[in-house]
C-alpha cells in the first residue's frame, strides 16, 4: 500500500483510516502486507526503528537520499502483522503540514514531494527485497506509482529474491475533486521521456494531472462505493476525468470502505463516559450530557442534539449551512428548539463563520481544531449527525453514526446514498434521513423533519437507532472485495 496518510500516524481524513483498517484486514484473511508512507516531521522518529543505511532515488536527472524508518501498524495480530515504512526526507517531509498549512494549502512543491515518494516505493523494495504481487495505490500523491511501474520499473534493477516483473497495480480513488494538477515544468523530475507524457496521458490542459495518468495506468481501479463509481462516470460528478473513467469502465468497480469497529465501537470506546450497546443504551444518554457540558450547553436530556463532524470545506456542504446571509445553520438553531455541535477546520472563511455563529447563539457551538477524543463523543452524544455533502465518495462518519446509534441526516449522494436508509414516517422504516438538492431550505427543512420527528415519532426514532447499530459495515466484507479485484487484476496481466 503507497500512500500519504495512515491512521495513527497522518490523517487529514478518511483516507487514512481505510488505509490502515483496509491493511489489516487484508492481513487477518492471511495477505502479506506492507504499508508505505513519507515520515512527516508530526510523526516523531522515537518510536520508529530506523532501516541501515541511506536510500537513493533517482528523480530529477540525478538522485535524492533519504531514510528509511519502520513501525508495526497499531492492530496487528501475530499471524497479521503490518509493517509501515516511512520515507524520510528533510527537504520534502521535514515540515508542518501533510499537503499544505492554513497559510499555503499546497504546497508549492507537491509535485516533486510526491514524485520523489512514488519513486521511493520501488526503491524501498529492493532496499528490503521484498516484491509484492500487487503495488496498491491510493489518490493522487501515490497515482504515479502504477505508471512508473509501467513505464520503466516493470523492467528495472531486480533484487536479490526477485523484481517488479511480476506486479501489477490497483488504484483507489478517495476522492476524485483532488487531483494534482501541476504545472508541467514538473514533469522532466519523474525522469520520464515526453513520449511517456504523452502516451501514458499525463496532459491537462498543457498541465500535468497526478490522478489521470494514474488512472490511465493502473490494471484496475476502484472508487469506494458503489454509487459514487456510477456518478463518478457522469459529467455531473466526474470532475472532468469522466470520460477517462468511462474508458476505463470494465476495470472499475465501487467497493464500499468498512469501519474499524476496533476503534469505532460504542461498546468498547475510550473516549465515552460509559460504554454502551443496543441492548443497553443508558450509556448514550451519559455521552449526550458529557458532550453538552464539554460545549457548554445546557444539559437537557430532551432537546435533540445535532452533531457534525468534518473538514469545512466545499465538498461537505458548509457554504449551505454557514455562508454569511445564504446558510441554514443559523435558521434552523433560531427557530428550532434543538441544540448543534460542530467539530472542524477547514477553510479560513467558515472557521470564522462558525465561531462568530457560535458566539451569537445559545444554542450552537462549534470547536475549531482538529480533536481525536471530541469526535468520538460527538458520534456518541448527538440525536442526529448531519453531512449535507456536495459530494462523498463514501463517507465514514455516517457509518460511525449508524453504530452509536445517532441518526444520520444526509444529502442523498454517493457512499451516503448506499449506506443511509430514508426515514418512512408512515411505517416508521429507514436509518436517517435524506435529501436530494444541496440547497439551505433543503437543508434547513430536512432537519425540521427529524426534529418534528424526534419530538413527535419517539418510538420510530428509538427503533431506527436500533436498526442502525445492526448494521455490518465489516473491513472483512470489503477486503474480500479488495482481493477479488487483486485475483482480477493478476489474471488479466496472465
Ligand atoms: P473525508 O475523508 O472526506 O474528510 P470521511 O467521512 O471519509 O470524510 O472521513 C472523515 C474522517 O476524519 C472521520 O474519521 C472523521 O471523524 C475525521 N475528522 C474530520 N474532521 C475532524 C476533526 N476536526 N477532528 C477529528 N476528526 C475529524
Ligand atoms: C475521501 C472521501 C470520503 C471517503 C474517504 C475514505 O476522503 O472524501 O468520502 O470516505 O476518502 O475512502
Amino acid at each position: 500500500m503507497a500512500a500519504s496518510e495512515a491512521v495513527p500516524f497522518a490523517k487529514t481524513g478518511g483516507l487514512a483510516d481505510a488505509v490502515s483498517a483496509l491493511s489489516l484486514a487484508l492481513a487477518k484473511l492471511g495477505h502479506e502486507v506492507r504499508v508505505v508512507i513519507p515520515r512527516y516531521y508530526s510523526i516523531s522518529r522515537d518510536s520508529l526503528k530506523k532501516l541501515e543505511g541511506a536510500m537513493g532515488v533517482p528523480v530529477g536527472g540525478g538522485e535524492e537520499w533519504c531514510a528509511v524508518y519502520t513501525a508495526k501498524l497499531p492492530g496487528s495480530a501475530k499471524q497479521g502483522s503490518v509493517p509501515v515504512y516511512f520515507i524520510d526526507h528533510e527537504n520534502f517531509f521535514g515540515r508542518d503540514g501533510i499537503y499544505g498549512t492554513p497559510k499555503e494549502p499546497d504546497f508549492l512543491d507537491n509535485p516533486r514531494r510526491f514524485t520523489f515518494f512514488c519513486r521511493s516505493v520501488f526503491q524501498l523494495c529492493r532496499k528490503i527485497d521484498w516484491f509484492p504481487e500487487i503495488l496498491h495505490a491510493h489518490d493522487w500523491p501515490s497515482a504515479l506509482a502504477p505508471v512508473f511501474l509501467k513505464y520503466g520499473e516493470k523492467r528495472g534493477p531486480r533484487g536479490k529474491s526477485g523484481s517488479f516483473a511480476g506486479t501489477v497495480s490497483v488504484l483507489t480513488i478517495h476522492n476524485l475533486g483532488y487531483q494534482g494538477v501541476y504545472s508541467r515544468d514538473n514533469y522532466p523530475y519523474t525522469n520520464l521521456g515526453w513520449d511517456i507524457f504523452h502516451e501514458a496521458g499525463f496532459d491537462d490542459w498543457n498541465m500535468m494531472n497526478f490522478l489521470k495518468v494514474g488512472i490511465n495506468c493502473a490494471g484496475k481501479l476502484n472508487t469506494v462505493s458503489p454509487n459514487y463509481a456510477l456518478e463518478t462516470r457522469t459529467q455531473a460528478h466526474g470532475f472532468r476525468l469522466d470520460g477517462a473513467l468511462r474508458y476505463r469502465s470494465a476495470d472499475y468497480l465501487g467497493i464500499l470502505n468498512g469501519i474499524d469497529t476496533a476503534i469505532w465501537n460504542p461498546a468498547k470506546d475510550p473516549h465515552i463516559p460509559r460504554p454502551y450497546s443496543a441492548a443497553d443504551m443508558s450509556g448514550k444518554a451519559e455521552a449526550k450530557e458529557a458532550l453538552q457540558r464539554k460545549f457548554s450547553l445546557p444539559p437537557e436530556p430532551d432537546i435533540p442534539l445535532i452533531g457534525m463532524v468534518t473538514r469545512l470545506t466545499g465538498q461537505k456542504g458548509v457554504g449551505e449551512l454557514f455562508y454569511p446571509g445564504y446558510g441554514s445553520a443559523w435558521s434552523i438553531c433560531r427557530d428550532m428548539r434543538v441544540q448543534m455541535v460542530l467539530l472542524g477546520s477547514g477553510e479560513a472563511w467558515c472557521e470564522h463563520e462558525a465561531g462568530s455563529l457560535s458566539s451569537r447563539l445559545s444554542n450552537f457551538k462549534a470547536h475549531i481544531g482538529y480533536r481525536e477524543d471530541l469526535s468520538h463523543l460527538i458520534e456518541a452524544g448527538s440525536d442526529f449527525f448531519l453531512m449535507p455533502s456536495r459530494y462523498e465518495p463514501c463517507g465514514l462518519n455516517q457509518m460511525y453514526s449508524l453504530n452509536y446509534g445517532t441518526l444520520p441526516i444526509v444529502r442523498n449522494t454517493g457512499g451516503l446514498a448506499d449506506t443511509v436508509e430514508n426515514y418512512n414516517q408512515d411505517t416508521g422504516a429507514g436509518t436517517g434521513f435524506m435529501f436530494n438538492d444541496l440547497t439551505p431550505p433543503a437543508i434547513y427543512n430536512t432537519v425540521g423533519w427529524a426534529v418534528w420527528a424526534y419530538y413527535n415519532r419517539r418510538p420510530h426514532i428509538e427503533a431506527m437507532r436500533l436498526r442502525g447499530m445492526k448494521q455490518n459495515f465489516s473491513w472483512k466484507k470489503s477486503a474480500e472485495k479488495y482481493i477479488k479485484m487483486y485475483e482480477d487484476c493478476l489474471a488479466s496481466k496472465a
